[in-house]
């Protein structure tokens, strides 16, 4: 996978050498490039911001650096050629989400555009838009300075769905949200710590009922946490016994005589 990410703060994804996803670089498995957005500047202060159109507080990003930057990095492809996806994290986008980073992992070239201030001049996306898919992300309802954050959070949760990141691609199917449900706890060795038990099932070797706990464990998890998620389960994805276990959470399932 290709990324490009544009900011006027490149310092801010040196993390992104780091660890796991440092290791995927390394290994070719992404091809990653930072790049200041102040390239494509040409005044003495290389100003990428201006006031705002309408009045009101803040700066916006002028649109005439993006434009370069996005001229550069993604030129106009022929028809036959799928262009590259072009991120915007903004508080106002769609709200990130697992299944949201199933999507970006399957393309070949993402481009982040970072914005600061009050945003990036709305032109600069309409008119990308003309030429390659454009998603405005939002992490959750909540302001950050920019969008460099977010996208080391994207980058993140993106670089670990990508073939042969993880060594063992189990982990994908059994983690939380991978079913719409909260991952059940987990525990290690040694057997007792501090008075804790780690639970008798789990040192039982006994599958079917290991996995039986860690699925009602998940259920009274996300119904005490995430009452959202539960609501929005397919009945069809429940069978009796997770219906006994969201009533035992106090979470009766209206749907529950649908339920296998
Ligand atoms: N930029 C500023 N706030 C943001 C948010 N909540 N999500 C993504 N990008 C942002």
């Amino acid at each position: 996978m290709r990324v490009d990410i544009v900011s006027i703060f490149p310092e801010y994804f040196a993390p992104l050498d780091l660890s796991l996803i440092g290791k995927a670089r390394a290994g070719g498995l992404l091809n990653l490039t930072v790049h200041d957005l102040r390239t494509w500047t040409y005044d003495v202060h290389r100003t990428v911001d201006d006031t705002p159109y309408g009045g009101g507080p803040g700066m916006v990003m002028r649109p005439e650096p993006w434009g370069e930057a996005l001229d550069a990095l993604a030129p106009p492809t022929p028809g036959d050629r799928r262009p590259p996806r072009l991120l915007v994290p903004t508080p106002t986008g769609v709200r990130f989400s697992q299944a949201l980073a199933h999507e970006l992992a399957a393309e070949p070239h993402l481009i982040f555009a970072c914005g600061r201030y009050e945003g990036i001049d709305q032109r600069v996306l309409d008119h990308a838009a003309t030429r390659m898919p454009v998603t405005e992300v939002s992490l959750g309802d909540y302001v950050l300075f920019g969008g460099e954050v977010a996208v080391l959070v994207i980058m993140e949760a993106v670089t670990r769905l990508l073939p042969g990141v993880l060594g063992n691609a189990g982990s994908l199917d059994e983690e939380s949200h991978a079913h719409g449900l909260l991952e059940a706890p987990v525990y290690t060795k040694p057997p007792v710590w501090r008075g804790h038990e780690v639970p008798a099932v789990l040192r039982s070797g006994d599958h079917g009922r290991i996995a039986r706990w860690r699925r009602d464990e998940s259920l009274r998890r996300t119904a005490a946490r995430r009452p959202d998620m539960i609501a929005a389960l397919s009945p069809d994805s429940l069978d009796k016994r997770d219906v006994a276990a969201l009533g035992e959470a106090g979470f009766p399932v209206p749907s529950a005589d649908m339920a296998k």
